[in-house]
């Protein structure tokens, strides 16, 4: 599967056509539906891949119960035009004898680093992989992952891969939550109250556009906010951040990133919002 995925890749680059590419987990949404339309709108050809990575889940994470729909799948991304799907499976994608690993240096290790450890260098090594089998002109990813996308673009840059990577607004629910195919985890109350991770990120916005306060302050009521939330059991980490290093801002910049993860139960939740003076 990965040689003919390779031979059909070579196959459209020699005749001048571009790749887009759209790397996903499956238990594709709405949000993965807006790269694959995005993609399809830049590239004459538009692959979509289907794996779920062991590399990036940590020991007692979901990687067991990560949710698959292959049929589901197949029929989404037939509608949504992509031309094909690449789901290699893990004994070829990691043969006994794989030994090589790409790890992006501190930018990995904070914000969800800090709590994931080994997650990002999982994330560069089989998209660094997937990159070389598929021969992309352009990569699609969801801003929902915004750590991940700085990653990648770091690693294309310092590897001189060649690949555009675009960034796609995140896709929400009408209440606001984003969409993430570990939403399906949520009980029906969890679900309801997970709206309050897009209200906080709102609230901050108004105040890092009106400077209301500086960035301590504006992280203090960020955990606050979520903390009322009585089904939020940890918040692992919320405030105001530099874009670029992903550090913790001292003053605002042009553009600010507000980031948080939480734990409501068993499921992790991410969002963010990049906000511009
Ligand atoms: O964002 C994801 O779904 C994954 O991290 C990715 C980029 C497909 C790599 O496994």
């Amino acid at each position: 599967m990965l040689r003919v995925m390779q031979d059909t890749a070579k196959r459209h680059l020699y005749q001048g056509k571009s790749i887009g590419f759209v790397p996903t987990m499956g238990a594709l949404h709405e949000g993965h539906l807006s790269l694959v339309k995005r993609a399809r709108s830049e590239c004459d050809i538009v692959v979509v891949s289907i794996f779920v990575n062991p590399l990036q889940f940590g020991q007692g994470e979901d990687f067991e119960r990560y949710p698959r729909d292959s049929e589901g799948d197949r029929e989404k991304l037939l509608r949504a035009r992509a031309d094909i799907l690449f789901a290699p499976d893990a004994a070829a994608q990691y043969p006994e004898s794989f030994s090589t690993h790409v790890t992006v240096s501190a930018l990995s290790e904070r914000l969800c680093g800090a709590f994931r450890p080994g997650h990002f260098s999982g994330v560069t090594t089989v998209v660094c992989k997937l990159f070389h089998i598929v021969r992309p002109v352009s990569a699609y990813f969801g801003q929902k992952d915004y750590q991940q996308t700085v990653i990648i673009k770091r690693m294309v840059e310092d590897l001189n891969m060649g690949v555009e990577v675009v960034v796609v607004p995140t896709v929400r629910e009408p209440d606001g939550l984003a969409l993430s195919s570990r939403n399906a985890y949520l009980s029906p109350a969890e679900r309801k109250a997970a709206p309050v991770l897009y209200r906080t990120l709102l609230a901050a916005s108004q105040e890092v556009k009106a400077q209301a306060a500086p960035p301590v302050e504006i992280k203090a009521r960020m955990h606050a906010a979520l903390l009322q939330e009585s089904l939020i059991s940890e918040v692992q980490y919320a405030g105001v951040y530099d874009p670029a290093t992903l550090e913790e801002a001292t003053e605002f910049g042009k553009r600010t990133l507000l980031a948080l993860a939480v734990k409501m139960g068993s499921t992790r939740l991410i969002d963010n919002l990049l906000v511009d003076r």
